[in-house]
């Protein structure tokens, strides 16, 4: 049985606000980066911690309206730009900033992204296939009913480490030989007529979690997004990145590993949510921080 979400009404809670802020934030007049601004919440955090400005980038147009509505009270010290954080460079490029005091990725989508059916990023509820975060581009419809089966098999397996993903991608194959399939719902249904698990809605949640990967080309962005905030902090500055899964962790935590024995930059460690906040906030459930300083 797959219970519909529950709806929180709040458009993100930050996750290990505190946290972010007690290893991001060590120069009150810097500048930071926030790649990932969503709802605004870090943002907020950072701007209430200091006296500088705020670069807050965000692919997600309905993240950037958001975020303008709430981080307004900061007037001239935010500047919120609607861009990938694969493009970090070049957006403080032309903002004229050479170099920063910190950067902060929180990676994955906001709740709002995910308990909205028309962005069709969740399997509990009816919606189109879309889960494009910029809201263009090809889009998961185009995914499920393009892709040829090998592909949609590797994507199950590589990003969803799903033990049924060939099973998944030729019940998908069969389905939309009969009839394309356009929504969530449906697609739900096909996964669900060809596994056979105790646990479907797990298995759910790594099929839907292998498109939202691929549709946002999401690894690609991390690896860029990391290259580039590191080249853009100054002595002593601050990379911060929350993960949500262990593909992405891995990826950062590669990355951070290289970057030390280069002798680039010192660890600051690695941080999980107190069992109070998963309580409070079960989204958090999962969460990891790994932070940098630039030597
Ligand atoms: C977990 S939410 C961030 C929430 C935010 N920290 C807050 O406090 O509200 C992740 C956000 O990152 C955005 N995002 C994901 N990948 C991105 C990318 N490559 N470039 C820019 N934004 C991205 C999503 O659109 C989403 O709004």
């Amino acid at each position: 049985m797959i219970r519909p979400l529950k709806l929180s009404g709040a458009f993100h809670v930050p996750v290990m606000l505190e946290e972010v802020l007690d290893v991001l934030v060590w120069n009150e007049g810097g500048i930071y980066v926030d790649g990932t601004v969503g709802g605004g919440g870090h943002a907020e955090g950072i701007l209430g911690r200091t006296t500088g400005r705020l670069v807050g980038m965000d692919r997600d147009p309905e993240a950037i309206a958001e975020a303008q509505r709430r981080l307004a009270p900061f007037g001239e010290r935010v500047e919120l730009v609607r861009a990938r954080f694969s493009e970090m460079e070049e957006v403080l490029k032309e903002l004229g900033i050479e170099k920063v005091d910190g950067v902060l990725l929180d990676l994955g989508v906001s709740q709002h992204q995910i308990e909205d059916p028309e962005r069709g990023f969740s399997y509990r509820q009816d919606g189109p296939l879309d889960m494009r975060m910029s809201m263009c581009g090809p889009s998961a419809e185009d995914v499920v009913n393009r892709y040829p089966k090998e592909e949609l098999e590797r994507l199950f397996r590589e990003y969803g480490e799903e033990r049924s993903a060939r099973r998944i991608a030729e019940g998908i194959c069969r389905a939309r030989e009969k009839a394309p399939i356009r929504s969530t719902g449906q697609l739900r249904d096909v996964v669900l007529s060809v596994i056979r698990s105790s646990m479907p809605h797990k298995v759910l949640s790594r099929t839907f979690q292998a498109r939202r990967i691929e549709v946002n080309d999401e690894l690609g962005e991390l690896r860029k997004g990391l290259d580039a905030g590191i080249s853009l902090l100054g002595r002593g500055g601050r990379m911060a990145v929350l993960s949500y899964h262990s593909l992405e962790d891995r990826i950062v935590k590669e990355k951070f590993r290289r970057w030390r024995e280069e002798g680039k930059v010192e660890l600051l460690g690695r941080f999980f949510p107190s069992p109070e906040e998963v309580r409070r906030n079960p989204r958090a459930r999962g969460a990891k921080l790994r932070a940098v300083e630039k030597l």
